[in-house]
């Protein structure tokens, strides 16, 4: 497994790579001239364009990634434009996080250091320098459309007059990510309760409404560890004035302090365009682009000053509490309105709206985590692009496809980003309960019930069957944790697409509908109206996660109102009592549960104090001979054979 970093032409200064944390890996600086051997054949030139790859490309290979994709799974044969977007109705390329980076069934990754709205061409047929000897005398029907023989992949960089390549490489799929990631510095590392059950409220409540709706988790018996905000909380939402309401909101410190005291951490709303009554708006003036947004001033985050005013602006929030934040509208939409700055807007850094509009999201959650100091966060932002997995932020869209989300969760741990496919309304019950049923099998299990007045299985009357799955959730929390440390300090992805595993079977390449959570489990979701669907298991034995059945690799049918999870054999499942929610000093009550035949198999556990950056971590090992531990978080009762 290497890195290496190949320099083509001359750079443009403002790239992503500027302003990535530190590679955890050694980066091998190789010239064009002695490319590593998965480069073989690669061209590049310059001119008035900007900068032209080109990279043989055998067609038999898989190809994917590009950042969040939420309308196609394998890319190739597919053109996609790496372009910063609000509402990403069409399979272009656009979207709230895409990445220029791609990963292949070939032992290699490669990703393109730019800011620029660049076009990757999956498959390209260049012309023959004469004509083929066996050409098609006829023309049938079949050849009208198609027949590109392909075999090139293309990469056109608009503007620059040079760019670096990083080159990824590793037996797997898996391995070439986790370099990714751990060459953007190592995946975030949440805090605990960050991974428990998260709801946002209708954004017109006031504080009596929002203690009100937080008291009725508690009193029907659902986990909740996050209540989030929505605009309302502010004087002015958009462009956004980071002022409490006093109206809704007389007395905020003490709506927090509530909140808390009942369990809850306070997650609140905003985006970055400064409303003219903000506090510092007059000293962000200099430090911001030269175009409004929302009459707001757009802060360039690129600069210390500029993140520092933004920072003091939230400072009494996260004083009263306030340990989370939703960064929204940091995309722009080229679909609805065009609501955002050009691209040749201009920033003090020198930076123009094109590159800017392509590191807003990842330098707004940079701010704000800095600004957040040693509390860890789970939060949320609409906008991410490379070399993004340090960062502790969730993307989400007002895109509501169920089915999409899902095609959005398995591309996203291709390039180091997290994404809920967060609930919202439903159709009816059954409806919300699959949207449920996946949520909570990602990495942020979030409602986001921001029009919805009431808890959305109040209104379909499904409280059961919603408790069960958050509770099952909060079982599956000692897992989920471990595998987050594991992004942490390998880059493995705690959500990832089957192929990342086993790209040596066929089946995986296509298998979009399904994905791994953690290193051991399969999920694999309906969607509403289905009943019953396909699901595939990569070659050896599994186990049905809720009854234990014993399965062979292959394609199987299944009928259900739940959720299909499968349990790899041989593996030692952490299955927690559930919390109503987290606190400092939880200690999760465990049985193993031992998956088929469990003699040498370990269970891995972390133990830290579950909130703070400072915090050590120790890994615990329990076996099914060796599970009592001295750990203050976890207590394992005993095993339950499957
Ligand atoms: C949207 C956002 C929604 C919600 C809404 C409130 O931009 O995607 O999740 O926060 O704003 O106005």
């Amino acid at each position: 497994m290497s890195v290496y970093k190949i320099r083509l032409g001359i750079p443009e200064p403002f790239v992503p790579t500027r302003f990535a944390p530190p590679s955890r890996l050694p980066v091998e600086e190789r010239g064009p001239e002695a490319l590593p051997s998965c480069l073989a054949g690669l061209t590049y030139s310059v001119s008035t364009r900007g900068v032209k790859i080109t990279l043989p490309v055998d067609n038999s290979i898989s190809l994917y990634g590009f950042g969040l994709q939420l309308k196609s799974f394998r890319q190739n044969g597919k053109k996609k434009t790496i372009r910063p977007n609000a509402d990403p109705k069409s399979d272009s390329g656009d979207s709230h996080a895409p990445v220029p980076f791609l990963v292949t069934t070939a032992g290699f990754g490669l990703f393109v250091d730019t800011a620029r709205y660049c076009d990757f061409y999956c498959n390209l047929s260049p012309k023959p320098a004469a004509k083929p000897q066996n050409a098609a005398e006829r023309m049938d029907m079949n050849d009208m459309i198609g027949g590109n023989a392909g075999g090139e992949l293309l990469v056109e960089i608009p503007v620059a007059r040079g760019v670096d390549l990083y080159c990824f490489t590793g037996d797997t799929v898996l391995d070439v990510v986790s370099q990714y990631n751990l060459f953007s510095g190592g995946g975030c590392m949440p805090p605990l309760w960050g991974l428990g059950n998260f709801y946002r409220c209708d954004m017109t409540f006031r504080d009596e409404q929002i203690l009100e709706l937080a008291k009725r988790f508690r009193e029907l018996d659902i986990p909740c560890d996050v209540i989030g905000l929505e605009p309302g909380w502010q004087t002015h939402a958009y462009s956004c004035s980071y002022r409490w309401d006093s109206q809704r909101f007389p007395n905020p410190a003490e709506t927090v302090a509530e909140l808390k005291k009942d369990g809850f951490h306070v997650n609140l709303w905003e985006h970055a365009f400064t409303h003219p009554t903000a506090e510092k708006y007059e000293e962000m003036l200099p430090y911001a682009g030269d175009y409004l947004v929302w009459n707001g001033l757009v802060p360039d985050f690129s600069l210390e000053e500029a993140g520092k005013l933004f920072a003091e602006m939230q400072k009494p929030l996260m004083d009263m509490g306030v340990d989370g934040f939703k960064l929204d509208e940091c995309d722009g939409s080229d679909f609805t309105g065009g609501w955002t700055f050009p691209n040749c807007a201009s920033f003090p850094s020198g930076m123009d709206g094109e590159q800017y509009h392509s590191l807003f999201g990842l330098l707004y959650a940079k701010t704000m985590e800095k600004a957040l100091g040693n509390t860890r966060t789970l939060s949320q932002v609409r906008n991410m692009g490379a070399l993004a997995a340090s960062y502790p932020f969730v993307l989400y869209s007002d895109l509501y496809g169920h089915r999409e989300f899902l095609t959005g969760l398995v591309n996203a741990g291709f390039a180091g980003l997290l994404w809920s496919p967060e609930v919202r309304h439903a159709e009816n019950a059954e409806d919300l309960l699959r949207r449920i049923q996946s949520v909570i099998f990602s990495p942020q299990s979030l409602v986001n019930a921001f029009y919805l007045p009431n808890h959305p299985w109040v209104q379909h009357d499904c409280v059961e069957g919603a408790r069960e799955l958050f509770r099952l959730r909060m079982s599956l929390l000692p897992y989920l944790y471990t595998a987050f440390y594991d992004y942490h300090t390998a880059g493995k992805p705690p959500v990832r697409a089957l192929v990342c595993d086993y790209q040596n079977e066929k089946e995986a390449h296509d298998c979009s509908t399904q994905w791994l959570f953690g290193d051991h489990l399969i999920v694999a979701p309906l969607i509403y109206p289905e009943k019953e669907r396909d699901v595939w298991l990569p070659p050896g034995e599994w186990y049905d996660f809720f009854t234990g059945e014993k399965l062979k690799g292959g394609t199987h049918h299944v009928v259900t109102d739940g959720i299909p999870v499968y349990v790899k054999g041989g593996t030692l499942l952490p299955f927690a009592q559930p919390v109503e929610h987290l606190v400092p000093d939880t200690r999760f009550d465990i049985t193993l549960r031992a998956y088929g035949d469990c003699k040498a198999a370990v269970c891995r556990l972390v133990e830290d104090d579950g909130e703070t950056h400072s915090a050590s971590y120790r890994l615990l090992e329990v076996t099914t001979e060796r599970y009592e531990t001295d750990s203050f978080r976890y207590r394992v009762a005993g095993v339950e054979q499957y």
